[in-house]
């Protein structure tokens, strides 16, 4: 293939050269510009000038969505229902968290009815793929692997196949000879991202791009393509015993926000119907400084149990060590506690943990956060029947949040009698109400 025209652009600032330059010149960083294919292609307007282009949005009927089922209800409702064809979903996790497994489990799931899927890899060899396959189960005749780097071979494939589904892992793996620069670059990964995107859309073709992601949690690369696919969707949780879950960070063709939970296991990854039991399950009853909470994940209620610890600081900064949950809503919780029932933090380490390894940034944790501190520093426990859910106001005031019914119910459902909570009008059922974070900490006097 000839090789497309090229400019340079600055990856921080988006200044363009047609040369490459060490220093940008609009915004003097160094080493920042990076090669890119000029964007050549033209509008043709399809069936002449008779024909209009626009129509008024009212003549457009509902249209009805196929959706093909990925096997796995978790992923099914992440997506909004099933994939969509020609739909681009971007799968972006740490490394070994999962993606090249949920994504074989997914492809011979797709497979399994009889539709050929592509699953083309340039991370390892087939040798390596259908080893994995061997191991979920997923050896099909209809499901098709390819190890290349080479975008054009990807395609060739592509079209060999037809398939029903296309997956490509890893992203930042391929590239394309008709740019310079090796795989992974900007440029690269945004040519190749752009091309795929293309060919999904003209064929219809569910296309999953798998997305390594770096430490600072943006998908190295990949976050410059975010906007040319229809879904994000992030791949996170422990690599140990915990949790992971997959969360729609975008989603044009369902909502986002939506989360689906899973477990690694020796066969593959085997979806989590009920987290909050799974969560639960080795909790001992009535722990001071732990407490459960009802948060919500997109439409899902899930009960999670909220560890701290606070301890006297022998020198230097006291701790404030998070695991789960973001530190700047916990230095919040700390100034209010400290205010409104006068104790003294800053004497004292604070540790808080999510336990099962998840990470919810949700202020309905601030109460229990804010509970399981003062629980931990008294020694005393909430009582066992208690939940508690609520956004902590700098004014010390318990605010309300969404989804009250979901929360309750869920509380319930695994045993527990009642929630402290924000006063509501429309429930008390089962909502022990509190307007102030001084008559939430009331209950641990008890
Ligand atoms: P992998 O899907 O390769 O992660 P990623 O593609 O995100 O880098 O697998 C992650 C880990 O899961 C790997 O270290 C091995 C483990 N694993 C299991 O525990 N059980 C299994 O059935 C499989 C396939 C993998
Ligand atoms: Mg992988």
């Amino acid at each position: 293939m000839a090789k497309a025209k090229t400019e340079f652009v600055c990856q921080a600032c988006g200044a363009r050269s047609p040369r490459w330059l060490g220093r940008c010149p609009g915004c003097s960083a160094w080493d920042s510009l990076a090669e890119e294919a000029l964007e050549t292609r033209t509008v043709k307007a399809r069936g002449g000038a008779e024909k209009s282009l626009v129509r008024s949005i009212t003549s457009v009927g509902a249209e009805k969505l196929e959706r093909t089922s990925t096997g796995l209800a978790e992923l099914d409702r992440v997506l909004g229902g099933g994939l969509v064809p020609g739909s681009v979903i971007l799968l972006g996790g740490e490394p070994g968290i999962g993606k090249s497994t949920l994504l074989l489990q997914a492809a011979r799931a797709v497979a399994a009815s009889g539709n050929p899927v592509l699953y083309a890899s340039g991370e390892e060899s087939v040798a390596q793929i259908a080893d994995r396959g061997r191991r979920l189960g997923a050896l099909t005749e209809s499901l098709f692997v390819v190890a290349t780097t080479e975008l054009e071979v990807v395609l060739a494939a592509s079209h060999e196949v037809k398939p029903a589904l296309l997956v490509i892992d890893s992203i930042q793996t391929l590239r394309s000879s008709s740019l310079d620069g090796a795989a992974g670059t900007v440029g690269q990964v945004r040519e190749v991202t752009a091309r795929l995107v293309d060919m999904a859309k003209q064929h219809g073709i569910p296309l999953v791009l798998v997305g390594h992601v770096t430490k600072e949690g943006s998908i190295a690369g990949p976050k410059v393509v975010e906007h040319l696919v229809d879904a994000v969707l992030a791949f996170e949780g422990d690599r140990g015993q915990g949790l992971r879950t997959v969360r729609a960070l975008k989603n044009r063709f369902g909502r986002g926000g939506e989360v689906g939970v899973f477990a690694m296991t020796e066969s593959g990854l085997e979806e989590v119907a009920s987290p909050s039991r799974f969560l639960l399950g080795d909790r001992r009853t009535s722990l001071a400084g732990s407490i459960v909470a009802p948060t919500c994940e997109g439409t899902r209620a899930l009960c999670i149990e909220v560890q701290a610890l606070v301890a006297p600081f022998n020198f230097g900064n006291p701790r404030r060590t998070t695991s789960g949950i973001d530190s700047a809503r916990l230095a919040m919780i700390l100034a209010v506690l400290e205010r409104k029932a006068e104790i003294p933090f800053s004497t004292m380490d604070v540790y808080v943990n999510l336990t099962g390894g998840l990470r919810i940034d949700e202020p309905a944790l601030d109460l229990p956060i804010a509970l399981a501190l003062v629980s931990s520093l008294r020694g005393r426990a909430l009582p066992p029947e208690f939940a508690a859910f609520g956004e902590v106001g700098l004014g010390g005031e318990v605010r309300a949040v969404g989804h009250l019914e979901a929360r309750l119910r869920e509380a319930k459902a695994l045993g527990f009698a009642s929630c402290i909570g924000p006063a509501s009008r429309e429930r008390t059922e089962g909502l022990m109400p509190v307007r102030t974070i001084e008559e939430a900490l009331g209950w641990i006097e008890r």
